[in-house]
Formats: C-alpha cells, structure tokens, sequence
C-alpha cells in the first residue's frame, strides 16, 4: 500500500503542465469502438480510470498500444459484445460504453457499474434515452441485455436532467443510426464538445454541443482520426486551489482556461489573481490568507463544477470567515468532509450543505481519501497544515491525477510517496 506524506507550510511557486482530462479521455476511448481501424489519442493521461478503459477495449477485442501519452486503438473487428462485471466496477463510466457497443454490435450485455463513493449512480437517463432510439432494454438481476435489432434508429430525445453520461451515451449509439437524432437539454461540459470533436473528425455529423440541444445526423460508417485529449479543468481547478490555500504563486500550462473558469469567481472571492500569460497558460497568485468564498453552488457547465467543490472546500477551511457550499448534483459528496476535521476544519453538513468556517492553520494528520475529489482536498490542505499529513487509499486519487506529487514537488511542495507494507 502507497501512503503519501506532506510536510506544510511550503508556497508554492513555480510552473505545473495541465494532463489530458480524464473525463473526456474515457469517452473519446469508447468511441475508438465505432471506427474501423487504427484511432490515435494523443494528450491520454496515464491514470488508473484510463487503464480500466482499455482493459475493456481489449476484452471487447480492440488491439490497443500505449506509449507515453499516445494511446491507439484497432477497433476493425470487435469479438465481444459483453462486458464482465468485474471489467464494469472497476469504474463508475464503463457505462459509457453501453452506446458503442450496441452501435457498433448491435447488442450489449454488460452489468450495472454500481454506485460509487458519491452516492447512488443509476444509469434510468441513459437506459430511457436508448430505448428511444429503438435499442431494446432488459435488466435482471444486475445485468443489462440491449439488442437493436432493427438498428440504432435516430430520434428526438429529452433528457430531465443534462447528465453528461447519457449525453455521452446518446452521441456514441446515434452517430452511425438511421436517421436523424435531436437531444434536448444535453450536458454542455467542455467533455462533451471534445467528444464531438472527435466524432466529427471521424466523419460524424454532430452540431450544436454548446447549445444543449445537439443533432446527430446518422452516417454509415466512421473512418479513423488522430485527435488530442483536451486538457483537464479538474486537474487545473485542483492546483489552482493548491496555490490559493498556500499563498502561492503558480503558472499552469498546456491548461484549458474557458473551461476551467467557472471556478475563477470563487478563487477570486478568496482574494487570489488571475492572469492569462497566454493561450492556455494561467498564472494565479494567492492571498495571504484566503478570504471566505461567500456561497458557492455547484451546477451542470457552465455553472461552477461540482467535481471543483471539495478542492475549494479546502481553501475555505483556512479562510477568514464562514462560506457556504451547496452541492446540486450528486447527492453525497461530502464523505470527505470528517477526514478534514480531524485536521482541525470547522465544517458543518447537513444533506447538501456543507457550512465551512475558516480557522487560521489547519494540523496535519493521518487522513484517508474517501473519494477521488475529496482525497485531492485533503492533499490540498495538508500542503497549508502545520506539521505532516499521512494520506492512505491513494487509489482513489490515481484514477484522476497523474503524476500527483511529482507536480507539487515541481513547485515546492514538500511531499513524497511510499510504499508500506503489504496490498
Ligand atoms: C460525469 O459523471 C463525470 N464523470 C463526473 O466526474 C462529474 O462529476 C459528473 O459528470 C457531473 O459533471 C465522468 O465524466 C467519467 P451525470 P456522470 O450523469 O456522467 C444523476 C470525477 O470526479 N443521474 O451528469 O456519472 C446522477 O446520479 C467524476 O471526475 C441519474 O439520476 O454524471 C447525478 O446525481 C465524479 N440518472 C447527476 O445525475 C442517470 O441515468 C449527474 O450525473 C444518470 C445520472
């Protein structure tokens, strides 16, 4: 087992290159499964979630290679249509690959990914949103069995609520069906729009994703594309917060700005600077002492991103005042939330309201990352507590930042890696 250990107190200065976004590489992975023939993904980050994807794409009978951040994919001639249910838990998205799969088979059979560590994660949206395009739906116990077979027929489609999961679906079964799709109230996540990007390059015919309401004409076959992944606002929003909670003075670089700055009014709020030095290069100084962020409520893009709460609940442990987040998406994102008070927060939860008042240091402590967005908040503080933090179930956070430690060493940070004893 990996623990990690950071001694705070440490600003951080100095420059961290943005990866490859993890929630749009692991669509753009499953939708390789629609072209016949070698897809290259450049900028694919080297992250535990991505790993399981092409595991999947290999038992489905994809010949895959890695090298560096280069990932392809011989999609010619699938074997499989059915995915086992150990290959489905290892991450929540593998649903994702329910709408390529029965694209590309005409059939699927793959179990429920199973809820997750923010609560209960049913797939109704996307299961509806199939059966709309004339995609045959049964579930027994625990296994889903898709057939089309008449085809994947194009439709008009309206999603209750924009879930990026079944937009994700939606575009990956309907880019190849008969006739036209029109999806009403689609997520608008800059992932999204990459995924489109990289359907179109493949010869899809997909307009309107920053709209909310997306066509999708159906074309008979796609061809293969190179495509980059784009950069993660996650990853970014996360350094960003480290910068912010230290009183740092941090570039990032290779980093999508427009679709990380639905967090930049929070982070202003808390008395930090932005400043754009480039296309995608973004300096953000931080604050003495952060001020309180006020009322932050996450919202679907372009709100502010419920994946960015839990670093910026970070910030708010150290500032001065009370701020208040509200999580509108997922119904439990704050199992985080007690590992911060053993490093002395102040927070109070009650359903989706998270009530943090701001003391002056935070103590390290032994901590346990509950989640992937929650361990990085713990990491965040530790990097301002005084004293050292012991971070175990590193696991959560290798699903979605590579390389973790190695960029906040490369600013200063004191923290280090190790492996103790077994598992
Ligand atoms: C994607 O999850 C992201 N994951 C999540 O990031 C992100 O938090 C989320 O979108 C919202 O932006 C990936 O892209 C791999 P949803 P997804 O479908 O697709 C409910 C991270 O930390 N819902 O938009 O699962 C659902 O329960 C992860 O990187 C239904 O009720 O999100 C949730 O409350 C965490 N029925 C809400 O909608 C459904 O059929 C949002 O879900 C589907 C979803």
């Amino acid at each position: 087992m990996d623990v990690m250990r950071i001694r705070g107190g440490k600003r951080l200065e100095g420059e961290i290159p943005i990866h490859g976004a993890k929630n749009s590489a692991l669509p753009l992975l499953a939708a390789t499964l629609l072209v016949p023939g070698v897809s290259e993904i450049h900028n694919c980050p080297r992250l535990s979630d991505v790993d399981a994807s092409l595991t999947i794409l290999r038992h489905l009978g994809c010949r895959v290679t890695r090298c560096e951040d280069v990932v392809t994919v011989d999609a010619t001639a699938p074997c499989r249509s059915e995915i086992p249910d150990d290959l489905m838990r290892q991450m929540r998205s593998s649903i994702v690959f329910l709408g390529a799969v029965v694209a590309r088979c005409g059939q699927a059979v793959l179990t429920h990914p199973g809820g997750c560590e923010l609560g209960p994660r049913p797939i109704d949206l996307h299961l509806a949103a199939l059966s709309r395009l004339g995609v045959q739906v049964e579930e027994c116990h625990g296994t889903i069995r898709c057939t089309a077979p008449q085809g994947v027929q194009g439709n008009e489609i309206s999603l209750s609520f924009p879930s990026v999961g079944a937009t994700e679906n939606v575009l990956l079964a309907a880019c190849t069906a008969v006739g036209t799709t029109r999806l009403h109230n689609a997520a608008r996540e800059p992932e999204i729009g990459d995924l489109c990007r990289f359907l179109n390059g493949c010869g899809a015919r997909i307009s309107g994703m920053e709209s909310g309401t997306i066509t999708i004409e159906g074309v008979r076959c796609l061809h293969p594309v190179t495509h980059r992944v784009m950069p993660d606002r996650i990853e970014a929003a996360t350094y960003l917060a480290a910068a912010a909670l230290t009183g740092g003075d941090v570039t990032l670089t290779r980093c999508a700005i427009q679709a990380t700055a639905p967090v930049f009014p929070a982070l202003e709020q808390a008395g930090c600077r932005l400043c754009r030095l480039g296309e995608d290069t973004l300096r953000v100084r931080g604050p003495q002492r952060p001020e309180r962020l006020g009322t932050v409520r996450t919202l679907p893009y372009p709100g502010f991103p419920t994946d960015g709460a839990a670093p910026l609940v970070a910030v708010a442990c150290g500032a001065k005042g009370t701020s208040v987040f509200v999580e509108t998406i997922f119904e439990n994102r704050y199992r985080y939330v007690d590992e911060l008070t053993r490093m002395g927060a102040r927070i109070r939860v009650d359903g989706r309201v998270a009530v943090v008042e701001g003391v002056p240091r935070l103590q390290g402590a032994q901590v346990a990352c509950t989640d992937l967005r929650g361990g990085a908040a713990l990491a965040v503080a530790a990097l301002a507590a005084t004293g050292e933090t012991c971070l175990t179930n590193l696991t959560h956070l290798d699903r979605g930042y590579e390389d973790f430690e190695g960029c906040l060493r490369a600013v200063g940070a004191e923290i280090v890696r190790e492996t103790v004893g077994k598992g």
